[in-house]
């Protein structure tokens, strides 16, 4: 249950008005507030910026004024906005909001896979540890994974890591054929294809949008693959009035805000009691956890500054080449 002004909270002390409190705080201390879609709604209402994976590192890159970031997303979100903006402060709400695609890929393990293919130029996800991006060569986000893999000849020796998703879908439509390692998202691999063919059946006339770290039977049944931003923008723009939507629920808060007037459904998992449209790690931050962090200045995202410079390269080809 959300806790509310006025309410008393464990240490016996009044609940402040976390929404006014975290505003004048972020004021005082000259801080940035960043949102990535799938955090709750509250947090992406109070944002300076909301944004896909992409966005968030391009504004990061760009941010001239802000003392302090505090990046509402993931760990690794705000290990690239640390290195971006290596004189600012860093703050993410929860330290323990990682990402499950990141947990499939250990340094070690995809330093041996790097190894054992020489001459391979190296292409991850954002969504990987610094020590993985300091063993990379570009870096990609959904929404230019298509665009930077195309900028390679098309014979040449790729690897691709964590997502095997994204990678197979990236493989389909460039023609490529680089070698995947076998990670997956944890909230992204539970969407059940039967159940989504049988909600179609309920709603003809809806519109099926994937992110493309879905399966490869979603990414064949849909009208649109993309990442978050682009489902935003497809949702917007289209003429169409229903949308099943494969991904993290979160993102169907901007596209309700976004369109009054058409009906977002959630695709259904393959476990309909598990709340898998729930990125669990997402969900960690909360008002209250964002209100704290401001507070204190607590938790910090730290990088050792030589991995630092090394996972700054392939982020920074990334931007040039997006
Ligand atoms: P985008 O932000 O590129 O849509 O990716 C979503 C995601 O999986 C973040 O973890």
């Amino acid at each position: 249950m959300a806790v509310e002004k006025g309410d008393i909270n464990a240490a016996g002390n009044p609940v402040p008005d976390l929404k006014n409190e975290i505003l004048r705080l972020k004021k005082e201390k000259g801080a940035v507030i960043m949102a990535h879609y799938y955090q709750p709604a509250e947090i992406q209402d109070i944002a300076d910026y909301i944004g896909d994976s992409l966005a968030l590192a391009q504004i990061a890159a760009k941010l001239q004024n802000a003392e302090i970031i505090v990046l509402c997303g993931v760990h690794f979100m705000g290990e690239t906005a640390k290195v971006l903006c290596p004189g600012k402060k860093v703050l993410i709400p929860d330290l323990n909001a990682g990402c499950s695609l990141a947990d499939s890929c250990p340094v070690d393990s995809f330093a041996s896979f790097v190894a054992a293919h020489p001459g391979h130029t190296v292409i991850s996800y954002v969504n990987t540890s610094i020590g993985v991006k300091a063993l990379t060569d570009v870096l990609v986000t959904s929404g230019n994974a298509r665009k930077i893999v195309e900028t390679f000849p098309k014979d040449a020796k790729l690897i691709f890591g964590p997502d095997r998703n994204l990678g197979n879908y990236i493989n389909s439509v460039t023609g490529r054929n680089m070698v995947l390692w076998n990670g997956a998202c944890h909230v992204h691999e539970e969407f059940s294809a039967e159940k989504i063919a049988e909600l179609k059946k309920e709603h003809p006339e809806a519109k099926l949008l994937v992110h493309p770290e879905c399966k490869r039977p979603l990414q064949i049944m849909a009208d649109v693959v993309g990442s978050t931003a682009v489902l935003l923008k497809y949702a917007i723009e289209s003429d169409d009035k229903e949308f099943i939507v494969a991904t993290e629920s979160g993102i169907l808060h901007q596209m309700q805000k976004s369109c009054p007037d058409k009906t977002f459904i959630p695709a259904p998992p393959n476990d309909s009691t598990c709340g898998c449209n729930d990125c669990r790690y997402m969900k960690l931050n909360t008002m209250e956890k964002l209100y704290e962090c401001l507070r204190t200045e607590q938790p910090e995202i730290i990088i050792d500054a030589e991995i630092a410079e090394k996972a700054r390269k392939p982020i920074e080809r990334m931007l040039e080449l997006s």
